[in-house]
């Protein structure tokens, strides 16, 4: 990949990241471990994952302009997230790039740039 693209840019934009968020969201409503932690009304969640993740992947700075520093892992902490939900959430996001029809080259990329911070918001343990 180019170095001087960002993956922002790399995926589409905005319009990619919004297919991606779109995608993404009844995947995550239907898993058994991560559905119930999220409200029923899914599109305010829909549209901060927009703003955070164009941010993320290099893209404008949407969600710091409108709700401050992410501190994402802060917002994470009322929810028992443990290893076996970051990866349900990384699961539900590959199955949505699928969905979408990313490449999987790129697709490995955003799914590794992913990992880190899904793993870095582990805040308990996995039960026995
Ligand atoms: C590790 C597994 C994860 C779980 C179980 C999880 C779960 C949640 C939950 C329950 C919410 C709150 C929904 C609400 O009631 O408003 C939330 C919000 C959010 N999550 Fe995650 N999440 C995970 C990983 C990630 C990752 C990896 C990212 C992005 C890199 C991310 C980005 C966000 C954003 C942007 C919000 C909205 C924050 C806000 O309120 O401003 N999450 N997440």
């Amino acid at each position: 990949m180019n170095n001087h693209i960002t993956l922002y840019e790399a995926i589409g934009g905005g319009a990619t990241v919004r297919r991606m968020v779109e995608a993404f969201y009844p995947h995550v409503q239907a898993h058994p471990l991560l559905g119930p932690l999220f409200p029923a009304d899914i599109t305010p969640v829909m549209e901060k994952q927009y703003l955070f993740l164009s941010q993320f992947f290099g893209g404008p700075s949407l969600y710091s302009d409108q709700y401050g520093h992410p501190m994402m892992r802060g917002r994470h902490l009322p929810f028992p997230i443990t290893v076996e939900r970051a990866e349900a959430w990384l699961s539900c996001m590959d199955q949505a790039l699928q969905d979408i029809g990313m490449s999987e080259e790129l697709r490995e990329i955003v799914l590794h740039r992913l990992s880190g911070p899904a793993h870095h918001f582990v805040n308990t343990p996995d039960e026995e």
